[in-house]
Formats: structure tokens, C-alpha cells, sequence
């Protein structure tokens, strides 16, 4: 979580409209905050910050009239510190001669900021960024220069985190990376670095990629890499980036989460594309086959793809896995991991560190760890022995949706190779996922009165729709925050059911080989006065009971939970919509999770 952005340039310049489209690209990463710091040729410091997002911040502090040889930028999202003016970040050091701005965490903040107090230091904030200037500026104090300041500074600074930071005096920003984000590139008279690429993009395509414990020493002409160990030069090129931007802006839709809804028919192609083409492949399926046991790890969306990739697994190719979310891995299988183990952990990011915390413990006990990510570059991506892309592109809206049914496609893939069948299914995808898209943004809009005034609600699926129902109960509670339960439907009458009464509306997920197993729940929700909404291929069974259907393209049971999907991210973006909320960015949660 937070972002940050660094630039340097030649003397000094209007820097105001670069760093805020910078930040306007980063806001996906931390918005409850923000602050831009610009340094000019005579060393001073402009320092401006405020808790809000990008637009409200930039026009209350006016950002655009920034200027400078350097300047840098952080949106934030709060864990250490409450989201308030003086823990927005960047900060400064004690007597306002180096500015600075992290993302990640410093897990030793609080003795830190301690230290820095005894030692004469002047500590504003709870924030740990102003712990990472502290450090450096504890250092230079002592007599080191900037960049053993830096190496002595991550000697104590505990945590997985970027920063980047510069001194009044002297033309140079250094960024030091240590398990966060961090790349830097080389434009024309500018250098810059950034959490991520979306930043960097429209300003340059030369991409120089950082590894953890390396520090850039960013001018306006070069970029240098240093180890942080014993500060010994790293010659690495610069590589030019051949992605495009095009993802990371809305191209024509009011929200990011619309377009990568409407980007899914493309993107499960280029995926389906990908996987026939890729010989990590066939490694991971030998590797899958061959475990003692197989376990699917991830969190939030990713899990809940991973409950339905075991049901894949298991009826396909028959072959048992454990899904299991990350932190729950370790608590319960750590203990039992062996080296005839292999686990696949699944994350969107890549820098979970629930996920990553499982895939280093499953690697000290001598597992297997395979990697199934969207980001490429990511912690996890490293970290794997073989990964699989999810092809995705930026999914820049906070609520995952098509790296989810990604996710879920390339499980299929995995247990259709594992069973020897072949994988033809996948590419009718496109075509059904295009016609389920247009079939459901005209359904969906009819059904948002029964959820009118509601605040509770239920999604129930089954065997390959249990993972689809949990998931479209997660998408309903992150971007509406009403409280919907996805369960089991043959759970629901164990208890929940007495929550039932008049219009309560509880929707169905229903593969077409579970109508007899679902039409039970379904009556015991009607005739109790509840409101059943169904989504499904139009059965004459099911439509006689339901009172709502939200129909599918007859695809099959395998491919129905990838279509059913849709729907309920239609309805959970209209819902927000009408409760006057931003899906893409609900309060309180950040796209990549890297703290405990
Ligand atoms: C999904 O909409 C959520 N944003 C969240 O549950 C997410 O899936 C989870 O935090 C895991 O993220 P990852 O896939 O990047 O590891």
C-alpha cells in the first residue's frame, strides 16, 4: 500500500502537472492521503500535504504551481499513524534539510521514534515514513553522507518498504528498495522513480528495474544502482518497456471497475493464448501431479478462486487439494509441510504478504512453491520456483474482477491438463463472457429495487458455485458495505434461514448439475416470504420457483462458474452506484496489502 514518485530534472521547472498526473495514476495505491515535496536549485524545500484524495488535496494546496529541480509525492493509506494532515507524507528530518516519503511498513516504528526523541531528533508524526528520515538524518548527524546514511539507516529500519528522499542541498534523489515496490527509469533530461509502473509510463519507457537492497542515486542525466551491503556499483541497463498505458486509464467508462468487467471477454482470450504457448505449464502440472499433497493458497478474491479451482481439480482430473487462505496455511499445515508437498499461492498482486509469509514458510520446509500472479515484477513472482501470469493487464479498481475470473480460468486450464483432457473449452469463453455481459447489463438494472433499504443479504452457491457465491458476497460488502454472507446452501437452514422475512433477498448461484440440490434451499427462502433471485441457465425448474433469474448462456457446469461471475459484478457496481459511492476505490481498503 501508499505510493511514491520521485523525479529529477535539470535546473529548475514547472513541476506541478508531472507530479500530480503522477499521483492521479498512483491514487490506486493509497488515497486517504497525499503530499508533494519539491526541492529547487537554491535548496528549498515545498512541502505540501493533506489527508483527501489526489484532486481535492491538489486543489485545496495547489499543487499545479509547484516548481523545482526535484520533486516528490506519496499517497498514503494508513497503518501506521491515523490519516490526518501531519502523518501524510512526505516528511521532513528535524531542521528541514531532507524530505522524504516510504511505502510499506517500518514494523519497529514505535521503538524507533523513541530513539529518535532520545537522541535530540524532532519527531511530528506516528507516521513511519518520518521514521525513515529520521534514520537517514540520525546518520548524517553522526558524519556519514547521504548514501552511508541510507546503508546505516536500513540497518535499523525493520520491515518490508521503498523510500525515496533528498537533501536540500545538492541535485540528487536516492530510493532505496527492500521488499516494496520500486522501479526507476531515464527519460529525456529527467530520471524518476516509482512504487509502479503506471506512474512512470506516459513520461518514459525506459524502465530500470530494481532488486531488494539496492539504492538509485537518481540525477537528472543518470541513474546509479548501489548494493545496500557495501554500497559496491550494480551495472544494470535500462530496458525498454513494451507494455502500453492504455489499461491504466478509463478509456471511456465512468470507472475503472466497469472497464475491467467489459475487458474480461479479451482478456481470458489472450490468457487461454498465453497458457497453450507457455512451457511453465507443463512443469507445474508434473509438479501438481506428482505432490503428496496440493494446496491452493491466496486471500480475499484469490482464495475464493481457489475454492473453485479445487472443485476443478478434484472432479476433472481427480485429484484432491487443499484451498485454504494464507495466513490459515501456515497456522494449521505448516507444521506438516514436507518437500513431497507443493503449494500454489495465488495473488492478483503479488505482494500480499499473508501469501508471501505462506510461500516463505512452505519454502523453509522444503515445498514446492508455484506462484499463479497478475503483476509481473512482484515479490511473488520472484519468489515462486515456476508462476503463471494472469495476463490481466493493470486491474487498477480496487475490487478484483478480471484477474478473479483469470484466476478461475487458468484453474480450469491446470485440471483439465492434469486429467489429460484437452483444453478446447476455454476458448468459447470470449464469445459467452461477451454475451453474458450484455444479457446481464440489461437484467441487472431491473433488480436493484429488491435490494432497496436492505443492509443484509445472502448469496448461496454450491459445489463450483460455493467460491462464485462467496465472491460475489465479498464484491457486494467492499463496494456497497452492506453486510451480504456468501455460504453453502445447504448451510443456510442451519441457521441463517430465521433471518428471513418478507423481500429479504437471497440469491442463488446454481451450476445446471445442482438445480435438484438448490430447489430445496430456494423453497425454504420463498415460502418463508424472502425474495429468491436465481443465477443460472434458464431451467424450467428453477424459473417455476425463483421469483428473479439472472439467466446464463447454456454453457456447461464447467463453465458456468466463470459466466456466473459477471452478474454479480454488475450488480455489486450498480448497487454501488445507487448507494452514491466509488467502487474503485471504497473506504478502507488498498489494492496491494503488503502488511501483516
Ligand atoms: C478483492 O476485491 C479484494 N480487493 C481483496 O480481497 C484481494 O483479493 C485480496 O486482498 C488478495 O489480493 P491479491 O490477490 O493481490 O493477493
Amino acid at each position: 500500500m501508499c505510493g511514491i514518485f520521485g523525479f529529477v530534472t535539470r535546473g529548475d521547472r514547472a513541476l506541478g502537472d508531472i507530479l500530480l498526473g503522477a499521483a492521479r495514476r498512483l491514487s490506486y495505491r493509497g488515497y486517504d492521503s497525499v503530499g508533494m515535496a519539491t526541492i529547487d536549485g537554491a535548496g528549498r524545500i515545498d512541502l505540501r500535504k493533506d489527508v483527501g484524495k489526489v484532486d481535492d488535496v491538489a486543489g485545496r494546496l495547489h499543487f499545479e504551481n509547484m516548481s523545482g529541480q526535484r520533486g516528490l509525492l506519496q499517497l498514503r493509506w494508513a497503518t501506521f499513524g491515523a490519516p490526518s494532515q501531519v502523518n501524510a507524507q512526505p516528511h521532513l528530518d528535524s531542521d528541514g534539510d531532507l524530505v522524504g516519503a516510504h511505502n510499506g511498513n517500518v514494523v519497529n516504528n514505535v521503538e524507533l521514534r523513541e530513539r529518535f526523541i532520545a537522541e535530540g531528533l524532532t519527531v511530528r508524526s506516528t507516521n513511519d515514513g518520518e521514521s525513515c528520515v529520521h534514520a537517514v538524518e540520525l546518520f548524517m548527524k553522526r558524519g556519514a553522507g547521504m548514501i552511508d546514511a541510507i546503508r546505516q539507516a536500513h540497518d535499523i529500519l525493520e520491515g518490508d518498504y521503498a523510500f525515496v528522499i533528498g537533501a536540500a542541498d545538492g541535485d540528487t534523489l536516492y530510493a532505496f528498495k527492500k521488499g516494496s515496490g520500486l522501479v526507476a527509469a531515464i527519460g529525456d533530461g529527467f530520471t524518476c522513480c516509482s512504487s509502479d509502473l503506471p506512474s512512470i509510463l506516459p513520461l518514459t519507457d525506459r524502465i530500470l528495474r530494481m532488486e531488494d537492497g539496492e539504492i538509485a542515486i537518481l540525477t537528472a542525466d543518470s541513474i546509479e544502482l548501489r548494493r545496500v551491503g557495501d554500497l559496491s556499483r550494480i551495472d544494470r541497463r535500462p530496458q525498454v518497456f513494451t507494455g502500453g498505458m492504455e489499461a491504466a486509464v478509463k478509456g471511456g467508462y465512468p470507472h475503472f471497475m466497469l472497464k475491467e468487467i467489459h475487458e474480461q471477454p479479451k482478456a481470458v482470450a489472450e490468457l487461454t493464448r498465453l497458457l497453450d504457448a507457455s512451457p511453465h505449464v507443463g512443469r507445474m502440472v508434473a509438479k501438481m501431479q506428482a505432490a503428496r499433497h496440493l494446496y491452493y493458497v491466496g486471500c480475499g478474491t484469490s482464495y475464493h478462486a481457489c475454492l473453485i479451482g479445487a472443485v476443478y481439480a478434484a472432479r476433472i482430473a481427480g485429484r484432491p487439494v487443499v484451498p485454504i487462505l494464507a495466513p490459515q496455511f501456515v497456522a494449521q499445515y505448516g507444521p506438516t509441510l514436507g518437500k513431497e508437498d507443493v503449494a500454489l499461492f495465488v495473488s492478483q498482486s503479488g505482494e500480499t504478504k499473508d501469501v508471501l509469509n505462506a510461500l516463505e514458510l512452505a519454502e523453509r520446509r522444503g515445498a514446492t512453491a508455484l506462484g499463479l500472479l497478475n503483476v509481473i515484477g512482484s515479490t511473488l513472482m520472484h519468489k515462486s520456483r515456476t508462476y503463471l501470469p494472469l495476463a490481466c493487464g493493470y486491474e487498477i479498481s480496487v475490487p478484483a474482477t478480471k484477474t478473479f475470473l483469470n484466476q478461475v480460468a487458468v484453474f480450469l486450464y491446470l485440471a483439465l491438463r492434469m486429467g489429460g483432457q484437452p483444453t478446447d473449452l476455454l476458448r468459447r469463453l470470449p464469445d459467452l463472457l461477451s454475451e453474458t455481459l450484455d444479457t446481464s447489463e440489461r437484467e441487472v438494472g431491473r433488480l436493484l429495487a429488491a435490494f432497496d433499504g436492505r443492509t443484509d443479504f445472502y448469496q448461496l452457491g454450491y459445489g463450483l458455485t460455493y467460491g462464485v457465491a462467496l465472491e460475489g458476497a465479498l464484491k457486494l460488502k467492499e463496494i456497497t458495505y452492506a453486510h451480504c454472507e456468501g455460504m453453502l446452501s445447504t448451510e443456510f437452514k442451519h441457521g441463517p434461514l430465521s433471518a428471513v422475512d418478507d423481500g429479504y433477498p437471497v440469491i442463488f448461484v446454481v451450476g445446471p448439475d445442482d438445480v435438484p440440490v438448490l430447489i430445496s434451499a430456494v423453497n425454504e427462502v420463498t415460502s418463508r416470504g424472502g425474495r429468491a433471485i436465481a443465477v443460472a441457465e434458464p431451467d424450467p425448474r428453477l424459473v417455476g420457483n425463483v421469483d428473479d433469474l439472472l439467466p446464463l448462456p447454456k454453457a456447461g457446469a464447467l463453465l458456468n462458474p466463470i459466466l456466473a461471475t459477471i452478474p454479480l459484478q454488475l450488480l455489486s457496481y450498480r448497487l454501488s452506484l445507487a448507494r452514491g459511492l466509488d467502487p474503485d476505490f471504497p473506504r478502507d481498503l488498498s489494492k496491494t496489502l503488503t502488511v501483516d
